[in-house]
């Protein structure tokens, strides 16, 4: 008997034990809308795609970076292999650049993540969800300012090149590791770095100027060819008002303060105008005209009210969907409703000063533009379904899934990853469905359709 009781009460420890306790945001419920539309914002379009092109490639708006120079060999010898091996889907993923005080650096431009693969072929613009971001980076970024700052003296040009980017790095680290892998922590990137800065002039504090929670959320990553439709971003639609602002916050991890910032967020004008050039890529293989078109129909009726349409002239709406009509994964939305950063950004530089840009989470999620859907797998704001099909019927969705790392194993049939089934166990490149934020329940708009039109609709969205 005793026996018995003693194994009872070392199996609840066990238990208890194992119950992993998430720091999360309490979800927010809203019943009052279902949609919202948002109304545009007056945008400088003066910008040159060229310019922005040249510009977000070298770099310079990034600030600071790790010294080139104990980077050159390895970089130097292969750089193909070095991109590779960082994650990156090309070698415009990272960029050398000289800093304000003479000194080559490098660091990851916007194509570390605005660049992906699909069937080996590199799409700038693309969300890179090639890369893993699991590994908690609190010891290699302390090894890193370790290094620099050994080989390199106090008061020296390289480590005032390299200081905003080693703090910010440092100071960040503990708070972007991904539960799953695929997903991109830059949401909690922006977080963690902006409060570490005083508001008003973006200069570094030593003391934080608001807490964080400790859960990482991460997300997927919208295809840039989108913005050009959108009048917020994000896919809460929290960034509201001026572009330029909005997107520069994206390099605030190496910047001094708001003097560099306002000389980097002039440029951004340009970086807008080529981003509002990009095209999406064009389905390469076979389509079914007859079939697409009979897909066309359905996509009339029951879709395009929320996704806009694709001929000319293209519609879109817009449209915020409430969380409790979309009942996709509640937890993104509601973690940009708590999150501190809001009122941070909104007493901040960026809102304050003009052209102003500000921050206003919705309860919900933006109904995505649909062009290019096809190479921009897996789906949904947290990357938690592998297929377009499985988009339009949620029973076939799988809980754990494996996707292989190699873009060259994409899923023509059913339109996006191929992956494996892994209910039974865990690895370390599963998607795990079932861990708070990552759920793929919910966008249940073609559950009802017969499998043939199911399969019609699957043949249109190739089209776009
Ligand atoms: C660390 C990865 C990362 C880097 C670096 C990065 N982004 Fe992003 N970007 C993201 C993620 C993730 C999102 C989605 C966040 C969300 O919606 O909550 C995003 C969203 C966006 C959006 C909004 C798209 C939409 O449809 O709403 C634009 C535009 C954008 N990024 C441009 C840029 C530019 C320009 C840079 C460089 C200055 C940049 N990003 C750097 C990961 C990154
Ligand atoms: C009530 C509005 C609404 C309707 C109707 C609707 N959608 Fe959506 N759709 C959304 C929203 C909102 C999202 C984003 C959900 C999220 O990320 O959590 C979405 C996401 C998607 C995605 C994934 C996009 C991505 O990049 O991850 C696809 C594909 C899609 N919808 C296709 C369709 C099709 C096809 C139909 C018609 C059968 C349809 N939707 C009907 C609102 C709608």
């Amino acid at each position: 008997m005793k026996k018995h009781y003693l194994l009872f009460a070392s199996f609840l420890v066990l238990f208890f034990a194992c119950q992993k306790k998430y720091d999360l945001p309490p979800i927010v419920e809203n019943s009052d809308w279902k949609t919202k539309v948002i109304s545009p914002y007056p945008q400088n379009t003066e910008g040159n795609p060229d310019s922005g092109f040249y510009y977000l490639t070298k770099g310079a708006y990034l600030g600071s970076g790790i010294p080139y120079a104990i980077m050159k060999k390895r970089v130097e010898r292969n750089p193909e292999k070095f991109a590779r091996k960082s994650g990156l889907a090309s070698e415009y993923g990272f960029a050398v650049f000289e800093t304000i005080q003479g000194v080559e650096v490098m660091n990851g431009t916007c194509f570390s993540c605005h660049a992906g693969k699909v069937d080996g072929e590199v799409f700038l613009g693309l969300g890179n969800s090639l890369n893993d971001n699991q590994t908690n980076l609190t010891t290699p970024a302390k090894l890193l300012n370790w290094r620099v700052r050994k080989k390199y003296k106090n008061d020296s040009t390289t480590i005032a090149a390299f200081d905003d980017f080693g703090n910010y790095f440092k100071l960040m680290a503990p708070y972007i590791h991904t539960e799953n892998p695929g997903v991109n922590p830059a949401a909690r990137i922006a977080e963690a770095c902006m409060r570490y800065r005083d508001p008003e002039d973006l200069s570094y504090t030593p003391e934080p100027q608001y807490d964080v929670r400790e859960y990482n959320l991460a997300s997927d990553i919208p295809a840039l060819w989108h913005m050009q439709k959108k009048n917020a971003l994000y896919y809460t639609a929290v960034g509201r008002g001026d572009f330029t602002k909005l997107l520069f916050q994206a390099s605030v991890l190496g910047i001094k303060d708001s003097t560099a910032a306002r000389v980097a967020q002039k440029k951004f004008v340009h970086i807008v105008a080529w981003i509002n050039s990009i095209e999406p890529p064009k389905y390469p293989g076979k389509i079914d005209l007859e079939l697409a078109e009979k897909g066309k129909k359905v996509f009339q009726k029951k879709c395009q009210g929320c996704h806009g349409t694709y001929d000319e002239p293209e519609t879109y709406p817009n449209k915020v969907v409430s969380i409790n009509k979309i009942g996709t994964d509640p937890l993104y939305a509601s973690y940009a409703s708590d999150s501190k950063i809001v009122g941070w950004y909104n007493q901040s530089w960026f809102a304050q000063s003009e052209p102003r840009s500000w921050f206003e989470p919705e309860r919900g999620y933006i109904a995505p533009p649909l062009d290019g859907i096809w190479a921009t797998a897996p789906y949904f704001h947290n990357g938690s379904v592998p297929t377009i099909y499985q988009v339009l019927k949620s029973s076939a969705r799988p809980e754990k899934w494996k996707r292989s790392q190699d873009s060259k194993k994409y899923d023509w049939e059913k339109v996006g990853w191929k992956y494996k089934n892994k209910n039974r166990g865990k690895g370390e490149m599963t998607y795990d469905t079932t861990l708070p934020g990552y759920g793929n329940q919910g966008h249940t708009f073609a559950d009802s359709l017969s499998e043939n039109y199911r399969w019609a609709l699957v043949e249109y969205l190739k089209t776009l």
